[in-house]
């Protein structure tokens, strides 16, 4: 039987929460003999600077780049507001992206159809939808120099963040577009500034010049990156594959997230270059929503998005993309048989909790295996 190492990191807030959900299908699937997925959980975020002093520490980084995959909960809270600004939770997460190298960030937005009412959208704006967006992760304005508050001389002071893509960093992503594209509607939108930006001029460029060379048989679009904020909730079914830069795609994908309904459903896959010789990808999975401080430790929170990012994980990392549609339609099952968290609960509907809803997508799962 194949065996994979997970390294969970559940994080603060409501990661542990969610985490524990996941656990309950990893064991599932494990007893049933679909694969050995074997967990090693570990503190990232607030909880490792409470613990460590630091947002991730050095033999964290260690497991999470032996580990197959690492699944990631959510980081940050108001009770480490004035931690260092370098040691604040947010800087783990990073890490762990910029060092992994985890340049292509998968963000699907999925609208399951007993969910088309918990969108704030009309249902037929959102029933059905299916789009995929790809985010640059470890480069841009996140991480480029100089990044700094600076005291000028008279006093004031000056805030400094740099926007800053190579051909390189353009290409790679926009490739994984094209290729992901190519498995679905074969269309590809690339979202960009090239009206205000020199990185958005860049982008653009790289991404039709990468187009005409290898993927002309893909349908190829540029929204400036405003319009397509504004598209997304005017008519998102018109969209297919957006790929975008880092910032970009933080703001795109969550307006993208509450098309589905909630926050509370959005998973997502981070994952580094195939190695040479194994083929083999480093990733993270993750869910979109944070660590939603506001509803934390009371058993609320919807563990949809991070069972989902497991499902990638099976997907993406482990070869299992059987295991991971039966993940994918235990979830979808549950939801139509009316079992809601409070997040996608319309009016009225009776909400259960955190442990019954992965409960209910285990029992499903037996269903279906
Ligand atoms: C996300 C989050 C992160 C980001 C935060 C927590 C640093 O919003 O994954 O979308 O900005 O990338
Ligand atoms: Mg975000």
């Amino acid at each position: 039987m194949a065996s994979f190492n997970i390294l969970l990191l559940p994080g603060d807030g409501i990661g542990p929460e969610v985490a524990k959900e996941v656990e309950k299908v990893t064991r599932f699937l494990t007893n049933k003999g679909l694969a050995k997925f074997e967990t090693e959980t570990d503190l990232v975020g607030g909880a490792a600077y409470d613990a460590h002093g630091k947002a991730v520490t050095d033999a964290t980084m260690k497991l999470a780049d032996e580990a197959d995959a690492v699944l990631f909960g959510a980081v940050g809270g108001p009770q480490w507001a004035s931690v260092p600004y370098e040691h604040r939770p947010e800087a783990g997460l990073l890490r762990l992206r910029k060092d992994l190298a985890l340049f292509a960030n998968l963000r699907p937005a999925i609208c399951y159809p007993a969910l088309a009412d918990a969108s704030s959208l009309k249902r037929e704006i959102v029933e059905g939808l299916d789009i995929m967006i790809v985010r640059e992760l470890t480069g841009g304005v996140y991480f480029g120099e100089p990044k700094e508050i600076v005291t000028l001389e008279n006093g004031e002071k000056r805030g400094v963040d740099t926007q800053v893509y190579t051909t390189h960093e353009i290409e790679r992503i926009a490739r994984v577009a094209f290729d992901l594209a190519k498995l679905r509607r074969n269309k590809v939108t690339s979202s960009e500034k090239h009206n205000v930006m020199r990185t958005g001029v860049l982008w653009k460029q790289v991404v039709s010049d990468l187009h005409a060379r290898d993927y002309a048989d893909v349908e190829l679009e540029h929204h400036l990156a405003d319009a397509c904020g504004m598209q997304l909730v005017r008519w998102p079914k018109q969209y297919d594959v957006i790929v975008c830069d880092n910032l970009f795609g933080d703001m795109l994908s969550d307006v993208a997230a509450m098309l589905t309904g909630s926050l509370g459903m959005l998973p997502s896959a981070s994952l580094g270059a195939a190695d040479d010789k194994t083929g083999k990808r480093k990733a993270m999975y993750e869910p979109v929503h944070g660590s939603a401080p506001d509803i934390a430790g009371r058993g609320l929170a919807n563990p949809i998005a991070m069972i989902s990012s497991f499902g990638m994980a099976l997907r993406y990392s482990f070869g299992l993309a059987e295991a991971a549609d039966m993940v994918d339609t235990a979830i979808a099952n549950v939801l139509a048989s009316g079992v809601r968290t409070a997040d996608i609960a319309a009016k009225g509907q009776n909400t259960v909790g955190t442990a019954e809803m992965g409960d209910a997508v285990v029992a499903e799962l037996g269903r279906l295996i």
